[in-house]
């Protein structure tokens, strides 16, 4: 015990001289790590993505990355390739884990490979880690570096470090929307707001993440799949939650007859099952309608890591009122849509006072075929 608290500064304290002391080709090697753990995006969860490589005499002499949840991690993939790495220095993109999970221990494996030097890109947040990897690995004589490329190995990571510490999900607000902040006509109409290549990327970021949250009138009004589609490799759906306040769903949606590997489940305040979902999440209500945080904490509790909410604006009104929402990606397409029935982007009740609206952060705005992309994180002081 005495041992975690002694050592839990010494990651971040190492972290900012090592940003100075790193080689250019540690650089690159990180680099490679991390781009190497980018592969196993989506098919990792509730783990992290994980890269590493080996270098001896500078060469890579094995790499590796942990491709899906219950398989090797990256460590040994890597390991298992170079054979020797006596001497050798290891990148891995995530400090080793130290405990029998679904896997032996990597600390235990690095040691007896006996390499001179681990360069770690950064500490890992999980309660029973958190430090302890790098303390195994000093105490048995390997030299250790941490926080080289830390702030991408932790933007890459940006989920699985909130769940493991919160268990709630990270969750991110999606919607395409007209110049003018409108995400349907006044008629409901919505079909398309964005450009080929944005709906493209949404279906991108389906494929990543464990979960999509709709309300029931998105479901009613424009029957979507909410399916990943892509022409490309494997592809994989999250799993459909469906928000059902006042029995609006209609049996017949679509959402309800898909060949899909994932469930649709439907949540609901009160004590009715929806038959013709998967299962039936029973949430109370909370003071605009479903207790959001009691569902994100159910969704946590049930592993999953990150939560998509792609509508509509009441639903995202609801998310963002209960401050739940970590990451917004609002494609903006270059059209006036107009007319104050028109739903625009987050609906309810609004703040108001101007100092009270949600403040983001680390705004980013990307050309993404005819539109442009929106990325911000909402800032929490
Ligand atoms: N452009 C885009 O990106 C985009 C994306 C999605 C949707 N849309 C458009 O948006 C429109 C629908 O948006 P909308 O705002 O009318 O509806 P919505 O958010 O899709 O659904 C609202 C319904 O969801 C349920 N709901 C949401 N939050 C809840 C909460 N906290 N507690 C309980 N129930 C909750 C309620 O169900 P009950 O009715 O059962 O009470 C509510 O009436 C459609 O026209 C659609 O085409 C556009
Ligand atoms: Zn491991």
């Amino acid at each position: 015990m005495e041992e975690g608290g002694a050592i839990a500064f010494v990651p971040e304290a190492l972290c900012l001289l090592g940003r100075f002391l790193f080689m250019a080709t540690d650089r690159e090697y990180m680099q490679r790590a991390l781009d190497l753990a980018a592969q196993g995006r989506g098919r990792t969860s509730p783990n992290p993505m994980v890269g590493c490589v080996v270098v001896r005499d500078e060469h890579i002499v094995g790499e590796g990355f942990h491709a899906k949840v219950g398989e090797p991690h990256a460590e040994v993939h890597a390991l298992e390739a170079a054979g020797d790495a006596h001497d050798a220095t290891l990148y891995v993109t995530l400090e080793p884990c130290c405990f029998h999970g679904r896997t032996p221990p990597c600390t235990d494996l690095i040691i007896r490979h006996k390499p001179a030097r681990v360069v770690v890109a950064m500490p890992d947040p999980n309660p029973r880690v958190s430090g302890k990897g790098i303390f195994q690995l000093r105490n048995a004589g390997i030299e250790v570096e941490v926080g080289l490329l830390e702030d991408e190995a932790r933007r890459l990571n940006e989920a699985f470090c909130k769940h493991i510490v919160t268990r709630m999900p990270f969750v991110i607000a999606k919607c395409g929307m007209s110049l003018d902040g409108k995400i349907a006509t006044r008629t409901g109409d919505s079909r398309w707001v964005t450009s080929e290549t944005a709906r493209h990327m949404v279906h991108e970021l389906r494929n990543e993440v464990d979960a999509i949250l709709v309300g029931s009138r998105t479901v009613m009004l424009d029957d979507p799949s909410l399916t990943t589609r892509l022409e490309v490799g494997q592809t994989k759906d999250p799993i459909r939650v469906i928000l059902d306040a006042d029995d609006y769903l209609d049996p017949r949606a679509r959402v309800f007859h898909l060949e899909s590997k994932a469930p649709t489940w439907v949540v609901v305040p009160d004590n009715r099952t929806v038959p013709e979902a998967n299962e039936t999440l029973h949430i109370p209500s909370g003071p605009g309608g479903l207790d959001m945080r009691h569902l994100m904490c159910e969704l946590g509790a049930r592993d999953i890591v990150s939560v998509l909410i792609e509508g509509g604006g009441t639903t995202l009104a609801s998310a963002f009122d209960a401050d739940l929402v970590d990451k917004i990606l609002f494609f903006v397409a270059p059209k006036i849509v107009g007319g104050r029935d028109a739903i625009t982007a987050v609906e309810g009740e609004g703040v108001a006072r101007m100092a009270d609206a949600i403040a983001l952060e680390r705004m980013r705005a990307t050309p993404v075929g005819e539109d442009i992309l929106i990325e911000a994180y909402v800032r929490r002081d």
